[in-house]
């Protein structure tokens, strides 16, 4: 297969831990045959620094004309980095909803799940860890308060801030389908997420999720209070299997699934629109305080690249060598700083990426 990708490789970790995915894809070329062409674009704050603004029109047009987009992690310090001295519309996180706006990516899927070789890197309870658990949380990433109307005014003298909140049913029923499809390829239970005590926008979440559920009848579905959920990631994350909620909640509730796994630096994501496009990235940010240093996981994103190859492009065995020689790497007790424990053999970042190509090679 010829596969054409767009790479944002961004700021800070951003293009060291890209360039071991690019690696790691070339070895899956290399053994199974196929070849990729990579077109390089720029977004974030390397993007305002050539061009002045977050991310070019142009560049969403060369985006838009490739099956997929890896993308590394955009920003800088927020409270040392000149970029967030720019107006709100010119920073860098503009550039990433732009993108995820201009080519309809509102689903956002982020798989956390607990290896058992990383147990003791979980934060939780070793009664909680031992259990495991393995949940894909599904994000409404063009909607809600991201992208709802906001200003900033005087009302009679005093400055007021306002963001809104929209919801319509159509944007909830297609993300609604998207996690039941999801579940329906796992273990059919989904738990959607909201605020429905209190917020109009989750009421007819609610009415709409209840809606798309009865089109399937093999799935189980239960509701619950996004502040309950954040409780109960930590208290029996195993419950979980599909979480379904918006985007702010699921912004902030990945980020929870994250930890519990050990490190942010393993979780992968996947953002689709209704095609087999998709742009694919770590969770986690661009941690400037470490960029350059050659120590950031790179984990994140080659599995990020594995979900690329299984969604966009449906080369499940290749996802599967990916995901099989991370495995290895972890069963062989290498470990990056960020999942360190007693024991273990400490690797750099562009080693973890020599070592996951060199299982890949064997197996
Ligand atoms: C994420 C990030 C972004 C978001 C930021 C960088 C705008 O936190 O992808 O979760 O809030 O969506
Ligand atoms: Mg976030």
């Amino acid at each position: 297969m010829n596969m054409n990708i767009a790479v944002i490789k961004g700021d800070g970790i951003g293009p060291e831990v890209v360039t071991v995915a690019m690696n790691v894809l070339d070895a899956i070329c290399e053994k199974f045959g196929h070849t990729i062409h990579y077109e390089q674009l720029l977004m974030g704050g390397c993007s305002i620094d050539a061009t002045g603004v977050p991310l070019t029109d142009e560049a969403v047009s060369k985006a838009k004309a490739m099956d997929a987009v890896l993308l590394g992690s955009i920003g800088g310090n927020t409270s040392t980095s000149p970029w967030y001295k720019l107006p709100p519309n010119l920073r860098p996180e503009a550039g990433l909803l732009k993108i995820r706006k201009e080519l309809g990516l509102f689903a956002n899927l982020r798989p956390a799940n607990l290896y058992p070789q990383l147990n003791g890197a979980c934060p939780l309870k070793e009664e909680i860890a031992k259990r495991g658990f393995d949940m894909m949380m599904m994000r409404e990433l063009t909607g809600g308060l991201y992208f709802g109307e906001r200003r900033t005014e005087e009302i009679d003298g005093v400055m007021t801030a306002i963001d809104t909140l929209t919801y319509n049913e159509n944007e909830i029923r297609r993300i609604a389908i998207k996690g039941f499809d999801i579940a329906m390829k796992r273990r059919k239970k989904v738990t959607s997420v909201d605020k429905a005590n209190v917020l109009d926008s989750s009421r007819l979440w609610r009415k709409i999720v209840n809606e798309v559920a009865l089109d399937y009848p093999e799935v189980t579905l239960e509701h619950m209070l996004v502040d309950n959920c954040a409780m109960q990631l930590v208290k029996d994350p195993a419950q979980f299997d599909v979480v379904l909620t918006e985007n702010m909640f699921g912004d902030i509730l990945s980020d929870e699934a994250s930890m519990i796994t050990g490190s942010i630096g393993m979780l992968a994501s996947a953002s689709l629109n209704e095609t087999k496009f998709g742009m694919y990235e770590p969770s986690g940010g661009s941690a400037p305080d470490i960029a350059g240093l050659d120590i950031a996981n790179p984990i994140a994103t080659v599995l990020s690249a594995a979900m690329m190859l299984r969604y966009t492009f449906d080369l499940d065995r290749e996802a599967d060598a990916i995901e099989q020689a991370v495995v290895s790497y972890l069963d062989k007790g290498y470990r990056t700083g960020d999942i360190m424990s007693e024991g273990m053999k400490k690797v750099g970042c562009s080693e973890c990426g020599r070592l996951i190509i060199d299982f890949i090679k064997k197996e």
